[in-house]
């Protein structure tokens, strides 16, 4: 067995376009007038044909649909996209096939044909259940709008889940506590819960820097949030599986626990990254970022790669240990020996266990509540 295979192989589908740019986000998302849908169906087509040459015979257990906003798509490209993949590769009986969706009533009209073209869960930006804030975070929607689009997905989709931001702006514990009692009665079997980041280059960014950006919550206070957080999902049967994600037993996101389990997967679309393990070695696939250059990229050359790199396995294993680590189920340490060639340091297992960052259950490394908080300077002590 391929070390992939702990993981699963799955597709990821990056599609950079958003109505508006949030004033927080840096992902690689961009406002366009118009975009010719074909023409992208056409080269997003031609690079599944590049990454399914180098992984033939496979079968996909995921596909993600993610952004940017994947809901702008036209039903007919998703369809497309998803057809493409069943005839080069083969898929999974139980093959689950995500999309992105921002809860707007423009959007909550396609998910039926969404359905119909494939999709099997959404999980939507739902970001706060307070009108206020939504406009602070320079959403689109409004609570009400968000309650509508959720329940229309819930009338076509078994599975949907929804995003939320806390630790914002002039956030109170108990705010937080209220909300997210909301947010859980209305959750059907998962919820991403993430505190808000600030990032560099974007309009946040800018305004924390120039002191502009009020109320934000100290670490300690977010900290408290974030056991809030452990606490109420718990309560209401949907544990942390993952720093900040949340399921009942069973709905956890599979394509992302390729990610963390360390498993192969292939991105397609502008920025995306992809990992792909070929004739013995780990290659860390890169794409050209920006749209237009994307596209022109694949027409011209018939390929938007721009970098195929060779990972070691030292870095494999830490990669490995910096994605599993984020998982309740943690790291596999003879697992880990074997991508390594090395074992983890035992003077360092014990130094972080002595202070309550980490835990050893069935020889599997796993983050203690208080070691999630932490998680980089953790992961940094561990690698050493
Ligand atoms: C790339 S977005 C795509 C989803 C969709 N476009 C939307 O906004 O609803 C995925 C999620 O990342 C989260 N996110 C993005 N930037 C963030 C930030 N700076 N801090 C915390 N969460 C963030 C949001 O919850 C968002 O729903
Ligand atoms: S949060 Fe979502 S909608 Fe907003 S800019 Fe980022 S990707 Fe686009």
């Amino acid at each position: 067995m391929d070390d992939w295979e702990n993981g699963g192989f799955g597709i990821y589908i990056h599609w950079p376009f958003c109505a508006a740019k949030c004033p927080y986000c840096d992902f690689n998302s961009h406002v366009r007038k118009s975009v010719d849908q074909s023409r992208w169906l056409s080269a997003i087509c031609l690079e599944l044909k590049n990454s399914a040459i180098r992984t033939r015979g496979r079968t996909v257990n995921t596909i993600f649909f993610g952004g940017g906003t994947p809901s702008l798509m036209e039903p007919e490209t998703v369809a497309g996209i998803i057809k493409e993949i069943a005839k080069l590769w083969v898929l999974a009986l139980d093959i689950e096939i995500s999309l992105e969706a921002n809860p707007t009533s423009v959007e909550a009209q396609k998910f039926s044909d969404f359905r119909k073209a494939g999709i099997n869960r959404i999980s939507m930006g739902i970001q706060s259940l307070r009108n206020d804030d939504l406009k602070a975070l320079g959403r689109m929607h409004s609570v009400n709008e968000a309650r509508k689009a959720f329940d229309i997905a819930k009338d076509n989709f078994k599975r949907v889940s929804f995003d939320l931001i806390y630790a914002r702006q002039d956030q109170s514990k108990v705010d937080w506590e209220i909300e997210l009692k909301e947010a859980s009665s209305m959750a059907v079997d998962h919820l991403s819960l993430y505190q808000l980041t600030i990032e560099d280059g974007t309009r946040f960014g800018d305004l924390y820097e120039r002191g502009s950006l009020k109320g934000m919550p100290n670490d300690s206070l977010a900290a408290d949030m974030y056991d809030i957080t452990q606490e109420v999902t718990l309560q209401n049967d949907m544990p942390a599986y993952e720093i900040s994600n949340h399921a009942i037993e069973g709905a956890e996101s599979r394509h992302n626990l390729i990610y963390w389990r360390y498993g192969d997967y292939i991105g397609v679309g502008p920025g995306a990254h992809g990992r792909i393990s070929e004739n013995g070695n780990k290659i860390a696939t890169t794409t050209i970022e920006n749209p237009e250059n994307w596209l022109r990229g694949v027409e011209l050359n018939g390929t938007s790669t721009i970098d195929d790199e060779v990972i070691n396995h030292i870095d494999q294993a830490s990669e490995y240990l910096m994605m599993s680590l984020r998982l309740i189920e943690g790291v596999d340490m003879e697992r880990y020996k074997k991508i390594s060639g090395v074992a983890l340091d035992n003077k360092l297992i014990d130094k972080n266990i002595e202070n309550g960052l980490i835990k050893v259950i069935n020889n599997n490394l796993i983050a203690t509540q208080r070691g999630r908080i932490i998680l980089n300077t953790l992961i940094k002590d561990l690698l050493i």
